[in-house]
């Protein structure tokens, strides 16, 4: 019969299988999936494994770190985090159309880990976290970095390292199947536990353009708001939750002065999929107390909302 700990076993036989003595690239994304893939792989093979972290400066606060932590640190897996919030950054500076940011990440992304790739030495083999729903195609439907990966395969111009052979050990898996892998292999449950979040990042949670300092305020505040759901205990009962910082300000009072700042958006959803969600009915309490901490706590936001879209007709994201 079937268990998690014999697919672990099936799946490390067949990368042997397929690699022998081949080196394996992996890009982290920082996500559930592409982290799963990784520690199964690295299970595997060992170092023939390089794992490469294109950190995009537009993760969620503390995230990058995480990521270097866990591979580096506590699974010894070789790894090469490229620093790219700066590039990203500076080739965003203007762009205030959502396709265009979506293109522009998609892109520098390509051409990043493309560079990254290209120095290490010999390798054959491009790993991804790829799952049965992206095999039949469905949440990243929208693109971002690991979507266009999987989208230009039959392109013309191939960057080179579309040249490499595929490695894809959960491509038979659906997401509860490898937040389950990932606690057999020792993954914390809090983190394969973690919520979708999209490859253009907080590109697409900043309405209008986008810069350092609106990015510095959207983690911080998005922080906090995770962090009182998280001890409200609701963090697992919703598929999505985040901050939007909204390109409006209003007037506020704080103590005797007038303040003149952002909006901040919060939203949150139930959903199975991601194709259809409704907006989360948080309790009253929990919203009042995260947009106190956020106004009190985070220099440039001086009013919050909440979103009640459900989708349709809403998306998930703003953007
Ligand atoms: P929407 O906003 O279309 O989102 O309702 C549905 C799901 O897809 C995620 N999403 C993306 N994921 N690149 C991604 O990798 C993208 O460009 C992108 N846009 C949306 C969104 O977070 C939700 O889980």
């Amino acid at each position: 019969d079937w268990t998690m700990a014999a697919f672990r076993q099936e799946m490390v036989q067949k990368i042997r299988d397929q690699v022998g003595s081949g080196k394996v690239i992996c890009g982290l994304s920082g996500g559930v999936d592409s982290s799963v893939a990784a520690v199964l792989i690295h299970e595997a093979i060992g170092d023939q494994l390089t794992c490469v972290f294109v950190d995009t400066g537009l993760l969620r606060k503390n995230e990058a770190d995480q990521v270097v932590t866990l591979f580096r640190d506590h699974y010894n897996i070789p790894l090469v985090h490229v620093d790219a919030g700066e590039l990203f950054l500076g080739e965003l500076a203007g762009v205030s159309d959502p396709e265009t940011k979506r293109k522009t990440i998609g892109k520098l992304f390509i051409d990043v880990f493309d560079k990254e790739a290209a120095k290490i030495d010999g390798a054959e083999f491009l790993a991804q976290g790829t799952l049965y729903p992206d095999v039949v195609e469905s949440v990243s439907a929208r693109g971002g970095p690991s979507a266009v990966i999987k989208s230009h395969h039959n392109v013309g111009g191939l960057p080179d390292y579309m040249k490499l052979k595929l490695v894809e050990p959960l491509r038979e898996l659906f997401k509860d199947e490898v937040r389950a892998l990932g606690v057999e292999l020792g993954l914390a449950p809090a983190f394969v536990g973690r919520h979708p979040f999209p490859g253009p990042g907080l590109a697409i949670r900043i309405p209008g353009e986008i810069t350092p300092e609106k990015v510095k305020v959207l983690q911080d505040a998005d922080a906090i708001y995770l962090e009182e759901i998280r001890n409200a205990g609701l963090y697992d009962k919703i598929w999505q939750a985040f901050a939007v910082l909204l390109p409006v300000k209003t007037v506020g009072v704080m103590g005797d002065a007038r303040t003149y700042e952002n909006v901040l958006a919060l939203r949150a959803v139930t959903s199975t999929d991601g194709m259809t969600a409704d907006f989360f009915e948080f309790p009253w309490p929990v919203l009042g107390k995260t947009a106190t901490r956020i106004i009190n706590e985070v220099r440039g936001v001086n009013r919050v909302v909440y979103d009640v879209t459900s989708k349709p007709p809403g998306t998930i994201e703003w953007e």
